[in-house]
């Protein structure tokens, strides 16, 4: 499937951004260790999380709705000791979550695997910690084959900022013997420690980047809203910096600090960005953001701790590079490599082929702007935020702008399309 995207001028109006894709993926995985029935609010059903649910039903979750926004999730003990072919899709969150999970579940012997794009995606990083740990984990790509074993806590440093791999070590660290301890280079999002501590788990925050816990059988159930993904957000976000006379309301963001580095690069662009409605929810912030176009856009600097905090913005921010006035640089950012394309080639062959001027670096990118767009062809490569990404390019670009492999958004944001088109009335 493609879409054919043409300029245009003022988005105006409010949009209800997707739920979030990391909250929902753990209320779907953690609500299985909850001694009682958890319900999630406003879920998001799309592909990737439904790769999670679908994931627990073999292994033993039942789910069912109770209205058209509230699923209740009914957990199960003991794990079932069946052999589970678990498809996880394009979902990079599903697999390394779920390899934590059942890892020092005795009795459960399952197969991870997933699409062309997660085949590629490197496994060693949770494969090692986990093994280390006492896992039976065959594998370093998908497919991984994995018995359950009983499990010994560890102090690991990972040597990437990435949540899906503490969330691996602390979720086998509910199942091991001792105290398991993970830390990491810079903090990454820490919603699995928020949702962790909330259904009461034994888990303690040592520094900013360490983190450990004990070992515990059944946790309390929890009740969620799910607040709107910021990660989707960006996309609007950065429509109304472009196209000249947005004004555009994102009500229900989730704005914890580790997943809001976008607002930090939005003032440093010199847009004010308003906050309204300010509420949490388990742990999880969230607020109502209005943006309008500003009269300027100054260039920024993406590096070191700030990285992890927008790690999937970073498409769409290179997108609003290539329209702020001077050298906007990307760095530490060589994770872009490993996501669900090589979002630094991408980046740099999709804006390059409509006309900016970027350059690749082994960790990011330099982009120098203002520059304007003209219309191209581009290939999505089964990553929906490049896909995405690309559609807002389209919007200010001469002429047209065609993306193909479209069908990716449904990952993510299956109302991409709706959404835009009911800021252009
Ligand atoms: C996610 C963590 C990030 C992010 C991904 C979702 C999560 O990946 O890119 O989209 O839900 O834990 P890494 O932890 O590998 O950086």
């Amino acid at each position: 499937m493609q879409w054919e995207m043409t300029a245009k001028k003022g988005l105006r109006g409010a949009i209800r951004p997707p739920s979030d894709k990391s909250l929902t993926h753990r209320s779907i995985l953690f609500s299985a260790l909850a001694k009682g029935e958890c319900i999630v609010e406003n879920p998001l059903m799309g592909e990737d999380c439904l790769a999670s649910l679908r994931a627990m039903n073999a292994l033993g979750l039942r789910h069912e709705w109770i209205d058209e926004q509230r699923l209740r999730l009914l957990s199960f003990f003991p794990w079932t000791s069946s052999v589970h072919h678990l498809d996880c899709g394009n979902s990079g969150t599903s697999i390394r979550l779920l390899a934590g999970l059942i890892a020092g579940r005795t009795g459960v012997d399952a197969t991870l695997d997933g699409d062309a794009s997660l085949r590629k995606r490197p496994m060693k990083r949770v494969a090692e910690p986990l093994r280390l740990m006492g896992a039976s984990i065959e594998g370093d790509q998908a497919p991984l084959h994995i018995i359950g074993q009983s499990l010994h806590g560890i102090d690991y440093a990972s040597t990437v900022a990435s949540a899906q791999v503490k969330s691996a070590i602390l979720l086998a660290g509910l199942t091991a013997e001792g105290v398991t301890r993970a830390s990491e280079p810079t903090l990454s999002r820490d919603h699995t420690e928020r949702m962790l501590a909330a259904m009461g788990a034994p888990i303690r925050r040592l520094n900013e980047t360490t983190v450990e816990v004990e070992r515990c059988d059944k946790l309390n159930p929890f009740e969620i809203n799910v607040p709107g993904d910021i990660s989707s957000a960006a996309f609007w976000l950065v429509a109304a910096c472009l196209v000249p006379g947005s004004e555009i309301t994102l009500t229900e963001v989730g704005i914890n600090p580790t997943r809001s580095g976008i607002l930090d690069v939005l003032t440093q662009v010199g847009v004010e960005v308003e906050r309204s409605n300010e509420t949490v929810g388990l742990g999880e912030p969230r607020a109502d953001l209005t943006i309008r176009t500003p009269e300027r856009l100054s260039p920024f600097v993406i590096s070191g701790d700030l990285v992890p905090r927008l790690i999937d913005e970073i498409p769409i921010l290179s997108l609003l590079a290539t329209q702020c006035d001077g050298v906007s640089e990307i760095r530490d950012a060589q994770e872009l490599r490993v996501k669900e394309s090589n979002r630094i080639d991408a980046m740099v062959k999709g804006l390059g082929a409509m006309g900016a001027k970027v350059e690749a670096k082994d960790d990011g990118l330099i982009i120098e702007g203002p520059n304007p767009l003209v219309g191209a062809t581009i290939e999505s490569n089964l990553d929906h935020r490049i896909a995405m990404t690309f559609a807002i390019a389209g919007l200010i670009a001469e002429g047209t702008t065609t993306i193909d492999g479209v069908e990716t958004v449904s990952s993510s944001y299956p109302d991409f399309m709706n959404h835009l088109n009911s800021l252009c009335n």
